[in-house]
């Protein structure tokens, strides 16, 4: 019986059992009769525990652009697999069939090797949501070259720190791109950055603003010019199903970000599985999600789970609330979209504004709507459900990681039950457990604790770039036969998984993983401070907003102009996406004996819940806290 397809409660019953009984007999013939292999491998699975080495379908040899182009162009050469919505309304819209997408996917890949770009080779891809973000993406997978998309909100700091981390020789960018209203200059991002590091020879540019560029001579060419002179012929490099796919770099709770490793086989198996299943797409549905490909969301989403099944899959430039908060909607109608995927920070945004935003759309080719991100509070999923499913179309509210490659806990539309504000059940092949902060796993049904998963799936980030102590230390440290996910959970009596939130010190903004080491980092290096803690507070568009208690080391001449200077300071470090929303600055900061930042204190003393702080008097400075509510108190 063929699992890939889940039609029924009993199909996936039926799967989810067969997936914890035998794990690799489940995904050995998922793998097997869904997908191209150039080589068929000799081992389903292996996992050394001892060196937390995980592996799937060892010595199998596939390329995954095969897959995702080659394949459907025997029978649906001329169906669109991209369309593409710019920021502009007015700007012709673009439908690229797999024909087209298949060549200009091989042209790119030969503008690449042209480059010297080989096998295992890292890229850098820091462009906005225009095709050739897409296109370049396959080109690298096509030729076996290792991307890494930095999502282009981020600053020229960290963009040079993701170049450097993973020592990419060659960087793909644009010279502008469109957000709203806004003309953002990439280019000169990319210049600053590369200013500190050395390892890259090349930058291909893509004009899309046509604003003006410096373009350095030696290192940068544009890329039409060779794109247009490259041969639509390439042939797709043979890969072994465990080299790397793709680098994705995700916040810690170190300053240095993590470059999760996502490999060739695995990921596509879990990618294409998932996103057939929890968005039930069918033949001639149009399915969007809103994300950027600069997350894992768009990696499994936008592209590769969607071109894999052969889907018809919508790219947006743009924003929610350009040239209005009707955005979302007007593009749903145009296109007719049947799966809508979104944030819940989203949601929220657009809940706030006027319903005269949605009534004007015709909005009934919804057939499943989707979140991720972030917990979805219940009163957004009233919301979506009401004024944009029509209150019938399924919500399915999908849980899962940078680090997981694809979906983990979600209902499956219409086969599953939905309940607002629950992410479900897991997925087959998805073995969670809760775990007490003794580290026990809590046998009970209904249960709150530490959410963990016991079997790897094929998707699984098997390292994170340079660094596979960290990796384990991080995911495998606390237990080594189970991955830990940093996420809290409470589990129903029907065994349904609800997300609580974040247990480490990463905060979500807008359904951005944000870690507070590098946003302290890059506070500190304001001349004046000497020491910071950020927090998150509950706010009820961004999910989060970060708080910041400031420790100075000298007087400012107005603490209005430091506070727009540390924010600057965040801004440059990171990108605008982490800028504190409010700072105090304090005379010091709660630590324990060890010296260890209270950081649960000062989240109820920025919530100005005074009387929920506990005993404090094991602090190794509790006076701090009384000056600490004074501060707050002044603060209106
Ligand atoms: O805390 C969880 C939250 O987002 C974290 C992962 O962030 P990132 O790696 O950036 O990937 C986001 C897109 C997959 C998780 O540890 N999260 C993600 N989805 C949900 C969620 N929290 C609650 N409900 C969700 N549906």
């Amino acid at each position: 019986m063929s699992h890939y397809h889940l039609k029924s409660a009993d199909a996936f019953q039926k799967a989810y059992q067969a997936s914890v009984d035998h794990p690799e007999a489940f995904w050995d013939k998922i793998a097997k009769n869904n997908f191209i292999w150039q080589k068929h491998w000799y081992k389903t699975f292996e996992w050394d525990q001892k060196n937390t080495h995980i592996k799937w379908f060892l010595g199998g040899q596939l390329n995954i652009t095969e897959n995702l182009l080659d394949r459907h162009l025997i029978h649906n050469a001329d169906k669109t697999a991209i369309i593409f919505e710019p920021n502009n309304p007015d700007e012709p819209h673009q439908e690229i069939s797999y024909a087209d997408l298949a060549k200009s996917v091989n042209k790119m890949a030969n503008v690449l090797k042209d480059q010297g770009v080989q096998k295992g080779d890292r890229v850098c891809i820091y462009l906005p949501m225009i095709p050739e973000l897409a296109i370049t993406v396959l080109a690298c997978a096509r030729i076996g070259a290792i991307h890494s998309v930095v999502f282009a909100g981020f600053s020229s700091s960290a963009l040079a720190a993701r170049i450097n981390d993973c020592q990419c020789a060659l960087v793909v960018t644009s010279d502008g791109g469109f957000r709203g209203p806004k003309t953002i200059d990439l280019k000169s991002i990319v210049d600053q950055a590369l200013e500190n590091c050395p390892v890259v020879q090349r930058t291909l540019v893509v004009a899309r603003t046509h604003q003006k560029s410096d373009m350095v001579p030696g290192r940068d060419l544009w890329l039409k010019p060779l794109f247009d002179q490259a041969s639509d012929q390439c042939p797709a490099t043979t890969m072994d199903a465990e080299d790397p796919l793709f680098i994705l770099y995700t916040s810690g709770s170190t300053g240095k970000p993590k470059g999760m490793v996502h490999t060739c086989g695995g990921y596509m198996v879990y990618a294409a599985y998932t996103f057939k299943n929890v968005f039930q797409y069918a033949e001639h549905n149009i399915y969007w999600c809103s994300a950027d490909i600069g997350w894992i969301t768009g990696h499994s989403y936008i592209l590769y789970g969607p071109l894999a099944n052969g889907a018809t899959t919508l790219m947006f430039e743009g924003v929610p609330s350009y040239p209005d908060f009707g955005r979302f909607w007007a593009i749903i109608e145009k296109y007719k979209v049947t799966q809508f995927y979104t944030a819940p920070t989203a949601i929220r945004a657009l809940a706030k504004e006027s319903l005269d935003f949605v009534s004007p759309y015709n909005l009934s080719s919804l057939k499943v709507l989707g979140t991720v991100g972030e917990p979805i509070n219940e009163e957004a999923w009233q919301w979506y459900f009401k004024h944009i499913g029509g209150g019938k179309v399924p919500i399915v509210d999908t849980w899962w990681q940078t680090e997981t490659g694809g979906v983990m806990i979600a209902p499956l539309p219409r086969i599953t039950p939905a309940i607002p504000t629950y992410a479900t059940l897991p997925l087959p092949g998805i073995q969670p457990v809760l775990l007490d902060d003794q580290g026990q796993e809590i046998t009970e049904t209904e249960a709150s604790g530490l959410l963990f998963i016991k079997h790897p799936w094929p998707s699984i980030a098997r390292t994170i770039w340079g660094d596979h102590q960290r990796y384990v230390q991080t995911y495998f440290g606390a237990q080594t036969d189970k991955y830990m996910t940093g996420d809290g959970a409470t589990r129903d009596a029907k065994g349904n998984y609800r997300i609580t939130g974040r247990v480490d010190d990463v905060i979500i903004v807008s359904g951005h993983n944000l870690g507070t080491a590098p946003i302290e980092d890059a506070i500190n290096e304001h001349e004046l401070v000497a020491e910071s803690a950020v927090i998150g507070v509950p706010h009820s568009i961004k999910g989060n907003s970060l708080f910041g208690f400031i420790i100075l080391k000298g007087h400012p001449d107005s603490e209005e102009n430091l506070k727009s200077a540390i924010n600057q300071c965040i801004t440059q470090h990171i990108g605008p996406i982490a800028k504190l929303d409010e700072m105090v600055f304090t005379p010091g900061l709660p630590k324990t004996r060890s010296g260890k930042i209270m950081r649960r204190i000062l989240r109820n003393i920025a919530q100005k819940n005074f009387d929920a702080l506990g005993d404090t008097s094991t602090l190794l400075n509790p006076e701090i806290v009384a000056e600490l509510i004074q501060v707050m108190q002044k603060k209106h």
